[in-house]
């Protein structure tokens, strides 16, 4: 250390970012919503909701409910489809990038052409540094069908990566709910994604016990804050040690980030970048207060950088993903 305050600046595989942190998408609307609650322009980007070509309503309420040490979504894609996300969101999360933070637009479609032509539109606008496609969403049918299924998804995203421009990033969200996530992982890479981010929530049912029926309208839902967040951190450890780092992919990692020793977990477990869902209806402020925290904690372990400490946890050599008993 040179006396300097440690950098948290990011290069996501060509992505530049001031700090780590962002908005998870559908968290955060498209931009402004949050305005007077966070300082948007000390994010490291900000991720949009999910777009579809045509808006959506969603599901019926309920379809949010807490559950103990989470949340349980369905909303459904509820947003306001391309062609009003292009006209009157884009503008606003223009003026944002202008202050600062980087702009990823997250998308999804029915089919893989669906897919492709929605990200040609995003892609042929300027300001957009990168897309991220939603392939793990396990609230509409059909939703998680390509995340889960590798098979399909590498070439979902050879085909996306063929219909955007070459310098605009492309990152594959993943689904935790697969049997082997780096299988999905190694698809997302083959197919042309230059990011990963993980995790999409958990497929989850919480029950209301007098009228015996489920919560949310939906039934099922997808689950997600803090109740999560071990599970992702292990996910994350999962794709970085046996997908991610010999490929040279950094990750975005969320799944119940709340404190900065969240976020540090997630960055020795092997994230690059942080997003942050669920915990902003606690504290819209959390993003900011972490980059703050996270400098003074790279500080105490002498690193003059947060790389230094991306994938630095020391796993013992015994440790094994099958003896947990
Ligand atoms: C209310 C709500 C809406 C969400 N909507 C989307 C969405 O539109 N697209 C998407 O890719 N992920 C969506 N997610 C998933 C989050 O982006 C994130 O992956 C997940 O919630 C885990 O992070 P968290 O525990 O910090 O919330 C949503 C999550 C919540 C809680």
């Amino acid at each position: 250390m040179n006396g300097e305050e440690p950098s948290l600046n990011v290069n996501l595989a060509g992505l530049k970012l001031a700090n780590p942190m962002m908005t998870a998408s559908g968290t955060c609307g498209y931009c402004f919503e949050y305005a007077d609650l966070l300082d948007l322009s000390r994010l490291g980007a900000f991720v949009t909701k999910t777009i579809t070509a045509k808006p959506r309503k969603g599901n019926e309420a309920y379809r949010i409910v807490e559950t103990r040490g989470g949340m349980l979504n369905a909303i459904g894609l509820a947003n306001v489809g391309l062609e009003v996300f292009l006209k009157e969101k884009l503008p606003q999360l223009r003026q944002l990038r202008a202050s600062g933070p980087r702009i990823i637009v997250n998308i999804a479609g029915h089919d893989a052409n669906e897919f492709a032509e929605l990200a040609t539109h995003v892609s042929a606008e300027d300001d957009i540094d990168a897309i991220e496609l939603n392939v793990s969403c396990p609230n509409v049918a059909g939703g998680l069908d390509f995340g889960t299924n590798p098979d399909l998804l590498e070439p979902l995203v050879a085909k996306v990566r063929q219909s955007i421009t070459p310098n605009i990033n492309l990152i594959v969200k993943l689904s935790p709910n697969v049997g082997d996530i780096c299988q999905t992982a190694r698809a997302a890479i083959n197919g042309g994604a230059n990011i990963l981010s993980m995790i999409n929530t958990y497929t989850a049912l919480t029950v209301d016990v007098y009228h015996r029926r489920p919560r949310l309208a939906n039934g099922t839902g997808g689950l997600s804050g803090p109740a999560i967040r071990p599970l992702a951190v292990y996910l994350v450890n999962r794709v970085y040690q046996n997908v991610a780092r010999q490929a040279n992919v950094p990750i975005i990692a969320m799944g119940g980030i709340q404190y900065w020793q969240d976020a540090a977990e997630f960055i020795l477990a092997g994230a690059s970048a942080l997003a942050v869902g669920t915990g902003l209806f606690i504290n819209p402020a959390t993003p900011t207060n972490i980059s703050d925290q996270l400098v003074s904690w790279l500080s105490k372990l002498g690193y003059n950088h947060l790389e230094q400490a991306v994938g630095s946890l020391q796993m013992p050599t015994a440790a094994t993903d099958t003896h947990s008993q």
